[in-house]
């Protein structure tokens, strides 16, 4: 099937990072179009779009913009979130490095709308490369006078601003990135209040993924009819999936949402390596519920069809395993992960983080106990919905969720081991 490119039209191009070649393609275009429009009707095409957030909750993009409150006196802030750290996700990668000007575009585009005139890009510390891009396509705009006072010759002023973060998985979540970008720890922060009416300093703040607002330039040229008209009713327009693990080939896909899962594999991704078969996916990102390959048939790959299935969407992060898998090996490299990147501040999520990854530690080294997996269950009921943040539950899913689809292989390592435990 022909997926529709709103993102990837030109990422082929090898100089399409150059401000003047993005424009040659018709970059810039949108945000000019617009300057001279009322930022209301600008939110107002984005929520007829249906584009909903592409970091992983899948939140209406022009609802989370109309909470913003106006004329309070304070500034509203723009923050793109860019620190990327899900295991298995390295979509926005793609956009950052290849069409750096496309996102500054979709920022120029959602702050103009929301009456900011101060923005961040908020980018993973080890996106060094990315980071670069980044900062050569920035400095190009204000070169050209499309950042700084009066943009492209109007009356309006925006300023984006680029800060590395450190290598912390935490400060992707929102709340996370603005305690880290106001100079704290990132830790996050206790919602509600949210951050678009208490966010950075204490100001209106809206926090969007690179891919989210990436897909703005394309709407506004479009127009959001022509992008409601892709994907399901409820799961509009196209989504990037990265694609890591068994396949014949991986890496980035931009797809229509609404395309068979199975499909995906099989045709784009080229289906699993030669005399093997398909064991599970992970569909968007470590932290949601693996599924079983005789799950798959009829999955789509959209908000509404993941859930039925029983996981999310999430980042589009596809992890694809074949019948080669350990599948408590998995489990305990995704724990490794989880329990390292606790930022602490909950006892729950910083303690059971640990307890989990040496559980599944030692039944994976072959000296699990026959009461380990009720001890994880009791571990993880203790962690899931305690915690500040979601990640408390991100850690406990992939333990959870491949323990009820894969329970043979725990019991069989646990098995094995009492063999052990009693010789
Ligand atoms: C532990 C954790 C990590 C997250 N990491 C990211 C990330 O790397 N990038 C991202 O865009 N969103 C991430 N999010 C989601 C953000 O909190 C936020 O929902 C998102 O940036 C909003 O953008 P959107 O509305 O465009 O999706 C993370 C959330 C959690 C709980
Ligand atoms: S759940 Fe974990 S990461 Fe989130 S605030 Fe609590 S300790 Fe930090």
């Amino acid at each position: 099937m022909a997926h529709h490119k709103i993102l990837t039209e030109n990422v082929h191009y090898a100089d399409q990072h150059e401000i003047g070649r993005y424009e040659e393609r018709g970059g810039y275009q949108a945000i000019r179009r617009i300057l001279n429009s009322d930022p209301l009707s600008i939110m107002e095409e984005v929520k007829t779009s249906g584009l909903r957030g592409r970091g992983g909750a899948g939140f209406p993009t022009g609802m989370k913009w109309s909470f913003v409150p106006r004329n309070t006196g304070k500034p509203i802030y723009l923050l793109c979130n860019a620190d990327e750290s899900e295991p298995g996700t390295f979509k926005d990668r793609l956009l950052l490095e290849r069409d750096s000007h496309l996102l500054l575009e979709g920022m120029m585009i959602a702050a103009y709308a929301l009456g900011s005139h101060w923005t961040a890009i908020y980018i993973r510390g080890e996106y060094a490369h990315p980071a670069a891009c980044l900062a050569k396509a920035i400095n190009e705009a204000y070169q050209r006078g499309y950042l700084g006072q009066g943009i492209f010759g109007s009356d309006y002023g925006l300023d984006i601003v680029l800060h590395r973060g450190a290598g912390a998985y935490i400060c992707g979540e929102e709340t996370g990135l603005i305690e880290s970008l106001e100079g704290y720890r990132g830790q996050p922060r206790l919602k509600p209040p949210f951050p678009a009416v208490v966010g950075l300093y204490d100001c209106p703040t809206v926090v969007n993924n690179v891919e989210t607002l990436a897909a703005l330039p394309w709407i506004i040229k479009n127009g959001a009819a022509a992008y409601a008209q892709i994907g399901t009713e409820k799961s509009k327009g196209t989504k990037l999936m990265s694609v890591s693990g068994h396949v014949k080939n991986p890496g980035v896909y931009e797809i229509d949402l609404g395309y068979p899962l199975l499909d995906f594999i099989n045709n784009e991704c080229g289906g699993v390596r030669e005399g093997h078969s398909l064991k599970a996916v992970i569909a968007g990102g470590s932290s949601v519920p693996v599924l079983r390959a005789d799950e798959l048939a009829g999955v789509l790959l959209d908000y509404e069809s993941l859930k039925t299935a029983g996981t999310m969407l999430g980042s589009g992060g596809m992890i694809v395993l074949d019948d080669s898998t350990d599948m408590v090996e998995v489990v305990a490299n995704l724990q490794h992960f989880y329990s390292h990147e606790s930022c602490g501040q909950c006892t729950p999520c910083r303690e059971g983080g640990h307890w989990v990854e040496k559980v599944v530690k030692r039944i994976y080294e072959g000296q699990g106990f026959p009461t380990d997996l009720m001890l994880l269950d009791s571990v993880c009921s203790q962690i899931a919905g305690h915690t500040i943040c979601p990640f408390g539950d991100a850690l406990v899913t992939p333990v959870l969720s491949f323990i009820k689809k894969f329970r043979n292989e725990f019991d069989e390592k646990i098995m094995a081991a009492l063999d052990r435990h009693l010789v």
